[in-house]
């Protein structure tokens, strides 16, 4: 907001005020602020709020000086603000800002009400928003013309929910943990092979000094062992009754262990997301849930280097997308997510010993390429956290160069893509 000039009607209170405030600590330059004339009739009942009002508007002055300044002014000028203010004064603003006057161009918002999108009372009244939430809304929000934003209630996204994350105390696998509970998860299951005990040991350190204690556990848990992995699932929805999401992270990169890779990075994806569809799953009573499977950038493309372990991404993201379209039934999102590079332990092997002895060295310095930037595990863990929020049934979202998650489209059907040979 930095050197912008905003004038806010209806500024001295609610969410008015709060709009303001959050302008000028967001470095809006200067700020006319409008109130409404007061009307004798008005004067009677609330001359105190004013008063209050005042108060508040002098502590602001104090604090921003030159950057915000106060202005009487009725906006309707008749009895009744309806409407016709909105369209009056988007009107007038547009006449003086817009470029075909010769202006800068700009932003108007103007606030509605959910109940001009339904017409449900009893559901406005019990989801109550605080002030700050929808002022942030107005401001941060600026994703296209003629958009209605609603604007959700103020409680973190996981509320209640209990998670699982396999390799949980590996690089993106612990930086998911964190960004669950930073979403309000009551409870995340660190589930990784017992020789990760030191390295869990750390883990929950941190959970309690971010987050208290009871918050997560470590579970001593080798995916590629269908009962252990079972047996440890029932032992969280024993003692926190249920588990809402599972995130398949346990990986490995070791070309020449081709079995094991394959059977940690395919073979356990499967049995664990169909051991978690089992039990979260509507056709087993379930209340539904969302996975979401370890995927790489690998797993979209071709990689000399890492033919085998291309070959189990590109088995996850068949595997997943296969289950989109029974969501419906089971009530399971499954989805996929794909790392670019990650700064993590699996970059720190020797890959040239985990490759395949006949791999020219060219293709490995080729495959570190595939990504502008060597991003941070937080930024692949933010990524799962939105995932969980807000993507569809067999989604496969990208993550790399520490930017914001995008989704990657299904590839044209096969017969479209048919060449004569
Ligand atoms: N780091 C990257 O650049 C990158 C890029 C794309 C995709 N990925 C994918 O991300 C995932 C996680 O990788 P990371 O970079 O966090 O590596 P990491 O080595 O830090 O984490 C992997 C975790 O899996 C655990 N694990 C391995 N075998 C297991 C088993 N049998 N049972 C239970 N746990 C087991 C390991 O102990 C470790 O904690 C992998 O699927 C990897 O393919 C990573």
């Amino acid at each position: 907001m930095k050197d912008k000039v905003v004038i806010t009607t209806g500024g001295t209170s609610g969410i008015g005020l709060s709009i303001v405030k959050y302008m000028l600590k967001n470095e809006a330059k200067v700020l006319l602020q409008f109130r409404k004339k007061i009307k004798l009739s008005t004067l009677l009942y609330s001359n105190w709020k004013m008063k209050i009002r005042e108060l508040f508007f002098d502590e602001l002055q104090m604090q921003y000086r030159d950057r915000i300044g106060f202005y009487t002014c009725d906006v309707t000028n008749t009895i009744m603000i309806s409407s016709t203010t909105f369209v009056m004064a988007s009107y007038m603003l547009i006449d003086r800002i817009g470029k075909h006057k010769g202006g800068n161009g700009g932003v108007i918002v103007n606030v509605a009400s959910i109940l001009g999108l339904v017409n449900d009372l009893f559901t406005v009244l019990h989801n109550t928003e605080s002030l700050d939430s929808v002022a942030t809304a107005v401001i941060e929000r600026e994703d296209g013309d003629e958009s209605v934003w609603v604007v959700k209630r103020d409680e973190p996204a996981f509320l209640d929910k209990v998670a699982i994350v396999t390799g949980g105390t590996g690089g993106i696998g612990f930086a998911t943990v964190q960004a669950l509970l930073r979403h309000g998860a009551k409870y995340v299951a660190i589930f990784d092979l017992d020789s990760m005990h030191t390295r869990a040991a750390s883990c929950i350190h941190k959970v309690e000094e971010e987050f208290g204690k009871d918050k997560a556990d470590f579970y001593t848990c080798d995916v590629t062992i269908q009962s252990e992995f079972a047996a440890r699932y029932d032992e969280i929805v024993g003692m926190q009754r249920t588990v809402d999401i599972l995130v398949n992270y346990a990986s490995i990169a070791s070309e020449p262990r081709a079995h094991h890779m394959i059977d940690i990075n395919l073979t356990a994806v499967v049995t664990c997301t169909l051991i978690g569809i089992d039990r979260m799953g509507r056709h087993h009573n379930g209340r539904g849930g969302a996975i979401v499977n370890v995927c790489s950038v690998f797993g979209l493309t071709t990689s000399p280097a890492f033919p085998i372990y291309t070959a189990t991404k590109y088995g996850v993201y068949g595997f997943t997308k296969s289950l989109k379209d029974h969501y419906e039934h089971l009530g399971v999102r499954v989805m996929a997510v794909c790392p670019g590079l990650t700064e993590t332990s699996l970059l720190h092997q020797n890959l040239k010993e985990e490759t395949l002895n006949f791999i020219p060295e060219k293709y490995l310095n080729e495959a570190f390429q595939c990504s502008k930037y060597i991003q941070s595990p937080a930024n692949v863990g933010a990524a799962i956290v939105k995932m969980i929020e807000e993507a569809e049934a067999g989604a496969i979202w990208v993550s790399e160069d520490n930017e914001p998650p995008y989704a990657v489209q299904d590839p044209e059907f096969y017969k479209d893509r048919g060449v004569p040979v």
